[in-house]
């Protein structure tokens, strides 16, 4: 369903994108945003003290993306209060902080490249690939389960539990602890400093997820398997200067980043193509099209619309605008990739398009580290829908079909189908 476009004023833009209510639709939204200019202030309670800007288009995007001396994930490396971390996962304030302090995501050069190195040594391109029967195994029994019946739920049945499946079996990780894990890595999700729900039951579940994490570790340690948790595990036994605190980082981030974000590529990139009767048709009369509509789906709605808040390490000028030290930068991905002046007809799903850049995997050393395994499990995904169900259609209206927003993180809450 398409949002109606708020009044404008920056208060009900930053509520609108941050809170979910423009989840199914924040395109209208980017795009008044986008004609305010490149950098838009946002009201947020992020870094007392200092401005909050929206970053619209795909230049600027990237700018910072890929200038680490200029903008920093680590505001505390510019002396700044630590706004987002507590210092324990014992802590009274939210213990995902904790969890997420070490990870490669929020930490600058040299350690980040340190970290980055480490895992990249289990997560190659060959690794990746030899997945594939796994993963095409994975999607063929889940829909087996449903084949029958006619109809599903594509996001409980299919989009959902295909990627938890796969990072789960990555990292070693039992089936029967699969539904926990799900209660967990959705409260972890509701993380955005200021604005997430951080109420009680949320904080048991981080603290469960934290307690877990770590005993997984000490099985790993005890009897090592053939999974990436043992690797990273003997990595550290090697002297590889991985600490307790960043192994467990390490994994949160692997099994949160790993399952949230390809789900809801999945879901609503279906929806998408439903949405797009020509395009469904284009793709289903030639499969070998999918790798490349699965980029134009990324581009026109990918599942992640913000990269993680960046700092200016010094006053300096982006877009013509002064900054001062200190001030957040939100990076609108999913703004950047329906930007007039890169894209033609930025509007338009168009999957044989001539795709130059999209950045809905980020850029510069934070781009996605999973890019690959989410570009295979969509590619299965899609490939092993449309070959095995031709004549999937949606089960109820369109204008049903709910939305939800997690931190940075939309996606689809059911998306019923018969076929
Ligand atoms: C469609 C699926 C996915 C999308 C759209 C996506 C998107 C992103 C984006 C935009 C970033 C950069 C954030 C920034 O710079 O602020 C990122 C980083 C990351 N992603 Fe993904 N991701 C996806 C799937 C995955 C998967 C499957 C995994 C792992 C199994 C993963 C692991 C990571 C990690 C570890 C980072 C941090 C990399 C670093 O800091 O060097 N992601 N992802």
């Amino acid at each position: 369903m398409e949002n109606r476009l708020p009044r404008t004023g920056s208060d009900e833009m930053a509520f609108g994108l941050l809170s979910g209510a423009l989840a199914a639709n924040p395109f209208p939204m980017l795009a008044q945003m986008r004609s305010q200019g490149a950098l838009v202030p946002l009201p947020l309670p992020i870094g007392a003290g200092h401005q909050t800007w929206m970053i619209t288009r795909m230049e600027d995007a990237v700018r910072v993306l890929k200038d680490q001396a200029h903008f920093t994930v680590n505001p505390t490396s510019i002396g700044m209060e630590d706004i987002f971390m507590a210092n324990s996962v014992d802590a009274l304030s939210d213990p995902s902080d904790f969890l997420f302090r070490d990870a490669m995501i929020s930490v600058d050069e040299p350690d980040h490249r340190r970290l980055r190195r480490l895992v990249s040594q289990a997560f190659t391109p060959r690794y990746i690939e030899s997945l594939r029967p796994t993963i095409q195994h994975m999607a063929d029994e889940l829909l087996d389960a449903v084949q029958d019946q006619g109809q599903m739920d594509l996001v409980q049945d299919f989009a959902y539990p295909l990627p938890i499946n796969v990072i789960s079996e990555m990292l070693g990780v039992p089936h029967a602890d699969q539904p926990q894990l799900r209660v967990w890595s959705e409260a972890l999700a509701r993380r955005m400093p200021g604005l997430g729900r951080r109420d009680e039951q949320s904080l048991a579940h981080i603290r469960a997820f934290a307690a877990y994490a770590r005993q997984l570790v000490v099985e790993k340690r005890q009897h090592p398997a053939n999974d990436l948790t043992s690797q990273l595990v003997q990595m550290k036994e090697a002297g590889d200067h991985l600490s307790e605190d960043e192994l467990l980082s390490m994994i949160t981030l692997l099994i949160f980043a790993g399952h949230e974000t390809t789900s809801n590529l999945i879901g609503i990139g279906t929806l998408t193509l439903l949405d797009h009767p020509d395009q469904l048709a284009k793709l289903q009369a030639d499969l070998s099209l999918v790798p490349a509509a699965v980029e134009e789906l990324l581009r026109f709605n990918g599942p992640v619309t913000m990269g993680a808040a960046r700092f200016a390490t010094e006053d300096l000028e982006l877009a013509g605008q002064p900054i001062n030290k200190g001030d957040v930068l939100l990076i609108a991905l999913s703004s950047a990739n329906r930007d007039e002046t890169q894209f033609t007809q930025p509007d338009e799903l168009d999957i044989v398009r001539t795709l130059g850049r999209h950045i809905a995997f980020g850029q510069g050393i934070h781009i996605c580290l999973g890019a690959p395994l989410a570009r295979l499990e969509g590619e299965i995904a899609f490939t092993t829908l449309l070959k095995r169900m031709p004549a999937l259609h949606l089960n109820v209206p369109r204008e049903i079909i709910t939305w939800r927003l997690s931190s940075n993180v939309r996606g689809l809450t059911a998306l019923p189908v018969a076929f």
